[in-house]
C-alpha cells in the first residue's frame, strides 16, 4: 500500500427533507450573501428551488440567482457567475443540481478570487490559491462532485473539455436527499450509475499489486451500484435503491476507493471528455461507449485485476484461463450496460465520428494529458486513436 492523504472536509446531510436545512448549513459557514446556482429548469419544475430559497429566507440570508447551466457546463456561464459574485459581493456559492451545476459553481468560486482568466487553471497554466466556499444541494447521483476536488468545464473556443482538481474546491457541505432524484429520466439515472461505477473502476484498474482494504471497498461499491441500477430499471421510485446509489456516488469519487493506490488510470474518462467536448454527449453514456474498447486494449497488461473484477464484481465463474475469465468479465460489464440502457459503442451512443474527428479527439486527448497517461497501460496518441476506432 502506498502512502496517501485522505481529505474529505464536506459535511454531509443525508436523507428525506434535508434540503430544508440548507439555510441553517449556510448560516454555520458564516456566509453573508449567497449565489444560488442551478441548471436549465428541473429545480424550478420540481419546486426544489423555491424550497431552498425559503430555507435561506428563514435564516435571513440574502441571495442572488444564476441559472442556465447546461450539461457539459460552459466557460461563458462561469464568466457570467464570476461577474455576479464580484458585483454582489457573494461569499458562498450554493449549487442546486447535478455535477454540471456543481462544477460550474467551483469554477466560479476559483475565478471570483483570481485576477487572471479562470481558464488558466483548467488549461494547466497555474494553480488556484483560493476558492469561494461551495455548498451543494444534490439532485443527481453521478459525478461525486458534491465531495470531490474536481471540476470539469467546456471552453466553447475550440470545444475543449478540461478538468481541474484542488482541495480548495471541495464543497463545505452537501445536502443529499435521495427523493430529489426520483424525477430523473431513466437515461440520466443509468448515466449516473455508470459514472459512479467508472470512478471506482478508474481507481481499481491500476498497475498496483496490494491494496486489499481499498479493493474490497471498491468491489463492494461496484456490486452495490450494479445491483441497485438494475433494480431502479424496474422500480425507479424505490427510495432505498436511490439512497444506495446516491451515497455510493459520493464515496466513489471522494478518494476512498483509491486510498493506497497510484492515483488510478483515468483514460476512459479522458477519452470521454473529448467525446463530450466534441459531441456534447451525456458523460456516463460516453464512458459506457468507450469502456469496452479501452478494456480490451489494455486488459493483458492488468490481467490479475481484470480477473478479480470478473470474479468478484461481475460474478463470472472461475473456469478457464485467466485471460478467458478477464474477457468474460468485460463481456459481462457490457451486458450490464445494455441492461440499463447504456451504449457499448459510439454508434449506440448516437455519434458517428469521421476518421478526421477521431484523429482530432486523439490529438486533443494526448495534448490534454501531456502526451501519455494510464496506469494499467500507459497510452499515447496512437493508442488513443486505436481505442476510439475500436469503439465505432
Ligand atoms: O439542467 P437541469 O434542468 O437541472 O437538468 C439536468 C440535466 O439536463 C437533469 N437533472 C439533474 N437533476 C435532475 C434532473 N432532471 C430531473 N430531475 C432531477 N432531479 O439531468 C441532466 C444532466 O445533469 P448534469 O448535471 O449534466 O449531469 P451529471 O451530474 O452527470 O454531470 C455531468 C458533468 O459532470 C462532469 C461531467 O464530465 C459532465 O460535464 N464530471 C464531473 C466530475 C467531478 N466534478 O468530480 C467527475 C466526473 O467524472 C465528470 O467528468
Ligand atoms: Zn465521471
Amino acid at each position: 500500500m502506498r502512502d496517501f492523504q485522505y481529505y474529505t472536509p464536506t459535511k454531509v446531510l443525508f436523507g428525506r427533507n434535508t434540503e430544508e436545512k440548507t439555510g441553517a448549513l449556510v448560516k454555520e459557514t458564516g456566509a453573508k450573501k449567497v449565489l444560488i446556482h442551478y441548471g436549465t429548469g428541473s429545480v424550478i419544475r420540481t419546486g426544489l428551488l423555491d424550497r431552498v430559497k425559503a430555507s435561506l429566507e428563514k435564516e435571513d440570508i440574502p441571495y442572488v440567482l444564476l441559472g442556465g447551466v447546461v450539461p457539459n457546463p460552459r466557460l461563458s456561464k462561469v464568466y457570467e457567475g464570476i461577474a455576479v459574485c464580484r458585483k454582489e459581493k457573494v461569499d458562498l456559492i450554493l449549487a442546486v443540481g447535478g455535477g454540471s451545476v456543481i462544477d460550474s459553481a467551483k469554477a466560479i468560486g476559483y475565478g471570483a478570487l483570481y485576477d487572471g482568466d479562470v481558464w488558466d487553471f483548467y488549461c494547466g497554466k497555474c494553480k488556484a490559491k483560493e476558492c469561494l466556499p461551495i455548498g451543494v444541494v444534490l439532485t443527481l447521483a453521478a459525478t461525486g462532485s458534491e465531495m470531490s476536488s474536481s471540476s470539469v468545464i467546456t471552453n466553447e473556443e475550440g470545444w475543449l473539455k478540461r478538468g481541474y482538481g484542488s482541495d480548495l474546491g471541495r464543497p463545505k457541505f452537501a445536502v443529499m436527499n435521495p427523493e430529489l432524484t426520483l424525477t430523473l429520466p431513466d437515461y440520466q439515472t443509468a448515466c449516473g450509475c455508470t459514472d459512479i461505477l467508472m470512478h471506482t473502476m478508474e481507481r481499481y484498474f491500476t498497475g498496483e499489486a496490494s491494496m486489499e482494504i481499498t479493493d474490497s471497498l471498491a468491489e463492494g461499491l461496484m456490486r452495490t451500484v450494479m445491483h441497485n441500477a438494475l433494480l431502479l430499471k424496474e422500480k425507479p421510485y424505490d427510495y432505498d435503491a436511490r439512497a444506495e446509489v446516491m451515497w455510493a456516488g459520493s464515496l466513489s469519487h471522494n478518494g476512498l476507493t483509491g486510498c493506497g493506490g497510484d492515483g488510478g488510470d483515468w483514460m476512459p474518462h479522458k477519452l470521454e471528455h473529448e467525446l463530450g467536448g466534441m459531441f456534447d454527449v451525456a458523460h456516463g453514456a460516453g464512458l459506457a461507449a468507450v469502456w469496452g474498447s479501452w478494456a480490451r486494449y489494455v486488459y493483458r497488461d492488468g490481467l490479475t485485476r481484470f480477473r478479480s473484477f470478473a470474479l468478484k464484481v461481475c460474478g463470472v465463474k472461475e473456469e478457464g484461463s485467466d485471460e478467458e475469465i478477464a474477457l468474460k468479465g468485460i463481456l459481462a460489464m457490457e451486458q450490464f450496460y445494455r441492461a440499463i440502457g447504456m451504449p457499448t459503442n459510439l454508434r449506440e451512443l448516437g455519434v458517428e465520428p469521421t476518421e478526421d474527428q477521431l484523429a482530432e479527439m486523439a490529438r486533443k486527448c494526448a495534448l490534454g494529458v501531456g502526451g501519455a497517461k494510464g496506469s494499467v497501460k500507459v497510452l499515447r496518441e496512437p493508442d488513443m486513436l486505436e481505442i476510439l476506432r475500436m469503439a465505432l
